[in-house]
């Protein structure tokens, strides 16, 4: 079969998996966004929502499971905030790096459903934040592309200087047993999840009472 027909048959195959109703909301929700993008000067990364990307329906429902709703959620590297503002919680917290995202998610909230908090920055600018405890943490969508020995020196530094009770991470298949083999040695392993859609494992893990 012509790649152009695989293609094609693998798209119909994933939008039956979704629902024909959330197809479309992610087609007018592409629409919309394709020209925030070009003021906000995000990548393309940034239109693939959550209607149609099973791991962040995932990691919302793994984080409905521990996050109170009048507890504290954070989320570093959080893009848009997919995640982030469907989490249950009196005070979420989301930081990113690229500034223009995080201008980009400023914007979206005017009009979206939760008043989440959003800074430029990674681990050291949610260190510095006033909150003494964090009820969750979620790391989605980026840490593949960061070696080991930063990421544990990340966690270990964030962890000395907040009380955080719960993580949620993810790991991408052709990097299987890395994410999860680093925060075995951090915190205990509650949850884990497979995303039928990108091959993903999710994690939750428990790292304090
Ligand atoms: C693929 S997106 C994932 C967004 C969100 N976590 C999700 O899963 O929907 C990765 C995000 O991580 C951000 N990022 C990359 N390196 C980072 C770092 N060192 N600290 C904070 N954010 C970072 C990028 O700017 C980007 O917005």
């Amino acid at each position: 079969m012509p790649n152009a027909m695989k293609s094609l048959n693998r798209k119909i195959a994933l939008a039956r998996r979704h629902g024909a109703d959330r197809v479309a909301i992610a087609l007018a929700g592409k629409a919309l966004q394709f020209p925030l993008m070009m003021v906000f000067g995000g990548t393309r990364w940034h239109l693939r929502g959550y209607h149609t990307t099973n791991y962040k329906k995932v990691a919302v429902a793994m984080a409905g499971t521990v996050a109170a709703p009048a507890g504290v959620v954070a989320e570093v590297g959080c893009g848009l905030g997919d995640i982030l503002t469907r989490v249950e919680a009196r005070h979420r917290l989301g930081f990113d790096i690229d500034r223009g995202v995080i201008a980009w998610a400023r914007f979206l909230r005017r009009f979206g459903r939760s008043r989440a908090e959003f800074a430029v920055g990674s681990f050291d600018a949610l260190a510095r934040s006033e909150h003494e405890a964090i009820d969750l943490l979620i790391m989605t969508g980026w840490f593949h592309y960061m070696p080991d020995d930063w990421i544990r020196d990340q966690m270990r530094s964030l962890l000395a200087v907040k009380r955080v009770r719960h993580l949620l991470v993810d790991e991408f298949p052709d990097q299987r047993g890395r994410i999860e083999r680093l925060f075995d040695e951090l915190a205990l392993q509650v949850d884990r999840r497979h995303d039928w859609q990108d091959d993903k494992f999710l994690f939750l893990y428990r790292c304090g009472d």
